[in-house]
């Protein structure tokens, strides 16, 4: 899990509007969905981004905008410098191939009339070229060879394997074509706590093995700790706070993440006693009529009149600028500063 060099992803000012439309014959627009509202991101090559956030902030439609499954409304994906969002026909299928997607339901997103051997298979009926037809089935087998499923099971059919046997299944096909980057989405949260580590470990293993580079996406802190380089913390749209694996969990300056952190499960109960529960009040506003200025503020204990008035940038603050500390990081509060939310002695995996 080494960073190097060049991302080989670079979001930068990224946008899905849906529109809500009105009226059965005539539809007229009445507003938009803002699902993803001015996201930045970068992925480095061999590293493990997790994006972290509440159900509904827009992580599955940042996932489809990477792999090409929805259109941005504005912004740009840079693929090794050239914006995908441009490009239509031979081009944009070459570039799919080495961006491919994990999905969340590893219970609704294997057809379950289609062998597996079908499913993991299913890629090269896409893109012929990267296997010939009659290599197709020793491929198949050594996909699942490589997730640790018996490669004599091709025959069988989805619902003849457990919860992280499918998820195996799922990411054979993600490997199928020999991508750069895989995007997970939520891939470990529909199984059991027992089997997520065991397909974190296998993600973790396959990483180093293909030379692959994650966006690992997740609703919860815990899950992405032991996987990540870094991390991105997602609310309402847009991206709060990024930084390394220390810089998050140790040193958090944004309020949302810091309520996260307090709510992520901490083994010991020493720790436990002594760690602070920082309780969010009020619902997640809809993402169609967001807060003005800090989309946070609703159920930010801190906000003041400037939250409502101004837009936060994902920036260093300015408190923090010419600090020598792990606080020196991407943050967009107005306020930022450090919380130590999880005792040092329970931050360890
Ligand atoms: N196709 C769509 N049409 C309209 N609204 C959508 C569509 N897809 C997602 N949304 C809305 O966009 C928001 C973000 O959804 P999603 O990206 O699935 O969030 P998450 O994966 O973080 O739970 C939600 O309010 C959701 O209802
Ligand atoms: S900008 Fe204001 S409302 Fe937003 S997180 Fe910071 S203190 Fe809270
Ligand atoms: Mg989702």
């Amino acid at each position: 899990m080494s960073t190097s060099g060049e991302p080989v992803l670079q979001v930068r000012g990224l946008y899905k509007h849906f529109p809500l439309t009105q009226g059965i014959l005539f539809k007229r627009q009445v507003g938009a969905v803002k699902a993803v509202d001015g996201v930045d991101l970068d992925l480095y090559r061999g590293e493990t981004l997790g994006v972290v956030g509440e159900s509904g902030c827009g992580k599955s439609t940042v996932a489809r905008l990477l792999v090409h499954l929805e259109r941005a409304t504005k912004g740009q994906i840079l693929y090794k410098g050239e914006d995908i969002t441009k490009l239509s026909g031979r081009a944009l299928k070459a570039v799919r191939r080495n961006i491919q997607m994990v999905f969340q339901d590893p219970y609704t997103s294997l057809n379950p009339r289609m062998t597996v051997g079908d499913i993991v298979g299913e890629p090269y009926e896409i893109h012929p070229d990267v296997a010939p037809k009659g290599d197709r089935r020793r491929r198949v087998r050594e996909l699942l060879d490589v997730v640790g499923l018996n490669p004599e099971h091709l025959n069988r059919y989805p619902h003849q394997f457990s919860g992280g046997q499918r998820q195996r299944i799922g990411i054979a096909r993600g490997l199928a074509l020999r991508p750069e980057v895989i995007v997970a989405d939520e891939p470990v949260s529909a199984l059991d706590v027992s089997v997520q580590a065991q397909v974190v470990n296998l993600m973790e293993r396959l990483q180093d093995e293909f030379d692959l580079s994650y966006v690992f996406i997740a609703h919860d802190l815990s899950i992405v700790r032991h996987i990540s380089d870094r991390v991105a913390v997602m609310y309402l749209g847009r991206i709060v706070e990024t930084g390394d694996d220390t810089q998050i969990y140790e040193h958090p300056t944004h309020p949302y993440t810091q309520a996260l952190l307090s709510a992520v499960p901490v083994p010991d109960p020493d720790a436990r006693e002594h760690r602070e529960r920082i309780i969010l009040t009020g619902d997640v506003p809809s993402p169609a009529d967001p807060p003005s200025g800090c989309r946070f503020r609703t159920r930010c204990w801190k906000a003041r009149e400037r939250c409502t008035l101004e837009v936060p940038a994902l920036a260093v603050p300015a408190v923090f600028r010419d600090v020598d500390s792990p606080a020196a990081h991407d943050s967009a509060c107005h306020f930022a500063e450090e919380k130590t939310v999880v005792p040092p002695e329970a931050g360890g995996e």
